[in-house]
């Protein structure tokens, strides 16, 4: 590390979502120096592509304690209460300070208009400009983030490791994708903010960026990672030949749209008493069993019933995407199959981001604290990235001030990788997750997916020559931990469903932690 560029920084940020962003604005507000590394440009996170919304207990007729009973209801036993109380509690004040910030929620005669999603009691989800919430939320924390004076945002920065001894984080090393130049940055406090990792799967609704980056360096430092097997699935993405997965916002179905299969039967109702709003692995399973009943690869999201002028006005992004491929939301059945979505394991941390490594904090989907046990509530992650981002700060503040430590870090000379077609292999990977480590799972396909992630482990020994082959390092890193951790867990919960053990069992009211 002595002959690469060195910077010293309060907070070394990794991520440019909501908790990221939000993380560094309040570090800054105590007047922490603070520098937010982001691999491509800031706005190319999840949060800027988040629809349905922010959930907080804001409604006349809601609490913090009714969203926690939901909140726990959904996690299906494995959500920390105390953890969710946080959540519950500490989100409205949040939001209200989003508000603050210049955040232009949706309102109705003044009031915030809220919306219901799978699972909530309550109406009780805040939109902005009717379906593009995270993109409002993006705009005045990236603003935040270019006006402070002391935050800078480094775009084009792949966190490439955590720099870590005995135990205690001290900085990252980064590639500056623009340069091609190493540099290290070092931090009193490095906070992981990397977000999620759809892109292991080929349907997902992620960026591109989203490859469990902050979840393999984090493994590879020797920190704790929980809950990993629990991948949601969101029921209702675009499913049109030549078309990108293109998410169709929960707030439809919450609006009263219908799922229909390919006969234009609704099915739902057969499956649960919420029938189209029962919880999302619910929702996947039945869909999944119609489109083999129907001997077809989708379903039909049906709005046709419902007021166009409200439909228009409510979902104008959807409707504008659905109508640039020749579809009328308001008339046309919307072909939809399930996609990957949100991962509920990560990185483990306590109620303050602390992770197992000193040092290092985590925040938001990278992060892994007990919010969202088995199964997340819908639009629960964006406001868990704002309470856990805060506590992150409130909790550095707290402690006496690190100091800067610059121990020597030597490169383990490394050889190139053997020629690998990393595009190829990153399809690979996406194939083997999605055939056996998808929205239904079972020993035997979960032991041909470890055979292949260890038949590619020797890779992990070589150096990685460009971004492409660092973030499939990662992929390969981070499927075999979803697909170890699906494998040790015998019995199906939330968002983990195995076959050959499809009930709940009590002994696994536990979580499953793996560590290097
Ligand atoms: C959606 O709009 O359906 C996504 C909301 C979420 O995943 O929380």
């Amino acid at each position: 590390t002595r002959q690469l560029p060195q910077e010293n920084w309060d907070y070394v940020i990794l991520g440019s979502g909501i908790a990221g962003l939000y993380t560094a604005y309040a570090a800054s507000r105590l007047n922490r120096r603070v520098v937010v590394l982001t691999k491509y440009t800031v706005e190319d996170t999840n949060t800027d592509k988040a629809q349905g919304g922010i959930a907080a207990a804001l409604g006349h007729s809601d609490s913090p304690d009714l969203h926690l009973k939901d909140t726990l209801a959904a996690g299906a036993g494995l959500c920390d209460p105390e953890a969710v109380s946080v959540l519950v509690n500490e989100g409205p004040g949040r939001v209200r300070e989003l508000i603050d910030m210049g955040a232009q929620f949706d309102r109705e005669n003044g009031q915030l208009a809220l919306t219901r999603e799978g699972a909530h009691s309550r109406r009780r989800i805040l939109h902005a400009a009717g379906d593009a919430t995270g993109a409002e939320i993006q705009r005045v924390l990236s603003e935040q983030a270019r006006l402070a004076p002391n935050i800078e945002v480094r775009e084009n920065h792949f966190a490439v490791d955590l720099l870590v001894q005995n135990n205690t984080c001290y900085g990252v090393l980064a590639l500056d994708g623009s340069s091609g130049e190493f540099k290290v940055f070092w931090g009193r406090a490095v906070v992981l903010a990397t977000g999620g990792l759809g892109q292991l799967f080929e349907h997902n609704t992620n960026p591109p960026v989203a490859t469990g980056d902050g979840v393999a360096m984090a493994w590879r430092a020797g920190a704790e990672v929980m809950d990993m097997e629990f991948i949601q699935f969101h029921p209702t993405v675009l499913s049109l030949p030549g078309a990108p997965p293109f998410l169709i916002s929960e707030a439809v179905r919450g609006e009263g749209a219908y799922l229909r299969n390919r006969y234009g039967e609704r099915f739902m109702p057969r499956y649960h008493e919420l029938a189209e709003l029962a919880p999302r692995d619910v929702v996947v399973r039945a869909m999944l069993k119609e489109m083999g009943s129907t001997a077809s690869d989708r379903v039909f999201l049906d709005l046709s019933h419902l007021d166009p002028a409200m439909v228009q006005q409510r979902f104008p992004t959807i409707s504008r995407t659905c109508a640039s491929y020749g579809l009328d939301v308001t008339k046309d059945p919307i072909p939809v199959a399930p996609a990957a979505h949100y991962m509920m394991g990560g990185v483990k941390t306590n109620l303050y981001g602390e992770t197992s490594i000193e040092g290092l904090y985590a925040c938001g989907e990278v992060a892994c604290q007990g919010v969202h046990g088995a199964n997340r509530l819908a639009s629960n992650s964006l406001l868990d990235g704002l309470v856990f981002g805060g506590r992150i700060v409130e909790r550095v503040n707290s402690l006496p001030p690190r100091r800067h430590g610059h121990p020597e870090f030597c490169c383990r000379e490394l050889a190139d990788a053997p020629e690998v077609d990393a595009a190829r292999l990153r399809q690979e990977i996406q194939s083997v997750m999605g055939k056996y480590v998808g929205p239904v799972r079972t020993a035997e396909g979960l032991e041909k997916a470890l055979a292949f992630f260890e038949g590619w482990s020797y890779l992990a020994g070589y150096r990685a020559r460009s971004i492409e082959e660092m973030e499939v390092w990662n992929m390969l890193a981070v499927g075999q931990l979803v697909a170890q951790a699906a494998l040790i867990r015998t019995e199906s919960r939330g968002g983990h469903y195995r076959l050959d053990y499809p009930q709940p069992r009590d002994l696994w009211l536990k979580h499953v932690i793996l560590r290097r």
